[in-house]
């Protein structure tokens, strides 16, 4: 699959099959997300791969449990609705939408991690870049993923509510912060364009593209 082919047809995948993925294709999938632009060259990120079945297992867990409480959280509700009800029904939408995620053969989390090849003067202030450079290198592996047939969604978050769990999960310092994570594996199918309900919202291009000043689109 050439690579505006990969571009068209990456989705959000949220149904996967337990299939493994072979660990070569893998090792390709993350060298080339690392070959990503890296802001002053820093390469202030890491990918961690997580495939041993109790960590994934745990992980899994995790991102179900964020997924319900995103999900009450972002539902509006009338008044007379009690917190208990909500995250009930929060719960069981996870279930319902993100149960796969309990096979999915590896996650990977794209880790900002300090300037250490830098001199301390030139450290600070590039926060920005590296988050910016984890996301290129995160869209690298969706890209190669999905030319192989695998499935990903950038997830930053359902893992929000337990961002200690998972620090201690993955064995992370303090300093390394875990800022977007998916699961890989092979779904059942991808996903044919988007939802239905995000259908209605998306802007098409031609509306989000301002010719030499702002305002100007070409809609
Ligand atoms: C920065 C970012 C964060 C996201 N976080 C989540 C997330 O926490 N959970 C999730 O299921 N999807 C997440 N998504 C996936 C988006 O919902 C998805 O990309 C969007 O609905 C468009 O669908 P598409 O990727 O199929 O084009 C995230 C996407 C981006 C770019």
């Amino acid at each position: 699959m050439d690579v505006v082919d990969a571009i068209r047809k990456r989705r959000a995948v949220r149904n996967y099959t337990d299939r493994p993925i072979p660990q070569e294709t893998l090792d390709r999938m993350l060298r080339l997300a690392l070959s990503a632009p890296t802001g002053s060259g820093a390469q202030a990120w890491s990918l961690l791969v997580v495939q041993d079945a109790d960590r994934r297992a745990r992980v899994a867990d995790l991102v179900i449990a964020g997924g319900g409480r995103y999900f009450a959280e972002m539902r509006p509700w009338k008044d007379d609705v009690s917190d208990d009800e909500k995250q009930a029904w929060g719960r069981e939408s996870a279930e319902k939408v993100l149960a796969s995620y309990r096979q999915v053969p590896a996650w990977v989390f794209g880790l900002v991690v300090p300037r250490d090849n830098y001199p301390a003067s030139m450290r600070e202030g590039g926060h920005i870049d590296d988050v910016i450079s984890v996301g290129f290198a995160m869209e690298n592996l969706f890209l190669v993923a999905r030319s192989e047939g695998i499935g990903s969604v950038p997830t930053t978050a359902f893992q929000r509510f337990e961002k200690d769990r998972l620090r201690e999960i993955l064995g992370l310092p303090p300093e390394v912060d875990p800022v977007i994570l998916t699961p890989l594996g092979y779904p059942q199918e991808f996903p044919e364009g988007r939802p239905v309900a995000m259908k209605k919202t998306f802007r098409s291009w031609k509306s989000l593209v301002h010719d030499e000043t702002w305002g100007n689109t070409r809609e």
